[in-house]
């Protein structure tokens, strides 16, 4: 038996620069990007996509358009987490599919369900949609912090970078997609000042309401 989560959380921080000399193994990559992909979404519609960037090239790109933050050029992998610009009734449809593929169901069965999404959708305007999707993507950022952790491999959260400059050197504008959320992962150094200091948290008593 491993350690507990709890343990895991402890020890997690968001390093502000890593170990160059380390790279995370294909194996823990592809584990800890399938434990994301199996996060929770409301209606499951999973509005997310994992842009995984190993490309010295591409992470300098990246570093520009993200205040320099060594994270970025340091980390052996730069996860950028992104969602669709619109959830419509195409998107809507393809889970649908899934479903049928995934549960062994008749479309028809699902007409009720894909309806009652479709109208949920229908009545938030686009930018509404954006934020609630972005509210599931960072559901996916919990979960890859968390595999990252339980492996030991740190993940560096990042929301400080150009989400534009982001979406035209990656590409996702075309793809229909915008950056969200960036995840530097690699090993800590003990170069990282960072490290030194210890975790701020509120305490249980003042986050936990009992009632
Ligand atoms: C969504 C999100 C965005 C963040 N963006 C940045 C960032 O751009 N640069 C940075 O140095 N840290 C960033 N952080 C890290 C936080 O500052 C860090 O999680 C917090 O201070 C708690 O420290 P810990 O993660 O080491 O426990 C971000 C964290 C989250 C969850």
């Amino acid at each position: 038996m491993g350690q507990s989560l709890t343990q895991d959380m402890l020890w997690r921080k968001s390093v502000k620069m890593f170990d160059q000399s380390k790279s995370i193994s294909d194996v823990d990559m592809r584990d800890i990007l399938e434990a994301t992909r199996l996060s929770a979404s409301s209606f499951g519609l999973q509005p997310w996509k994992m842009v995984v960037v190993s490309s010295e090239d591409l992470k300098a790109k990246l570093a520009d358009a993200g205040y320099r933050q060594k994270q970025f050029t340091t980390a052996s992998y730069v996860v950028v987490l992104a969602t669709y610009a619109q959830i419509d009734e195409v998107y809507v449809e393809r889970f649908m599919q899934q479903i049928v593929k995934d549960r062994g169901v008749k479309r028809s069965e699902l007409d009720d369900y894909a309806q009652a999404i479709n109208t949920v959708l229908k009545q938030k305007s686009e930018r509404e949609v954006v934020d609630w999707s972005s509210r599931q993507v960072y559901i996916a950022l919990g979960t890859l912090l968390a595999a990252a952790a339980q492996k030991k491999i740190d993940a560096s959260p990042m929301e400080g970078f150009d989400a534009d400059a982001f979406d035209e050197i990656l590409k996702l504008k075309s793809a229909g997609l915008c950056s969200i959320v960036a995840v530097g992962l690699g090993y800590r150094t003990k170069d990282d000042e960072y490290l030194a200091m210890d975790k701020v948290r509120f305490s249980y008593d003042d986050i936990v309401e009992a009632l």
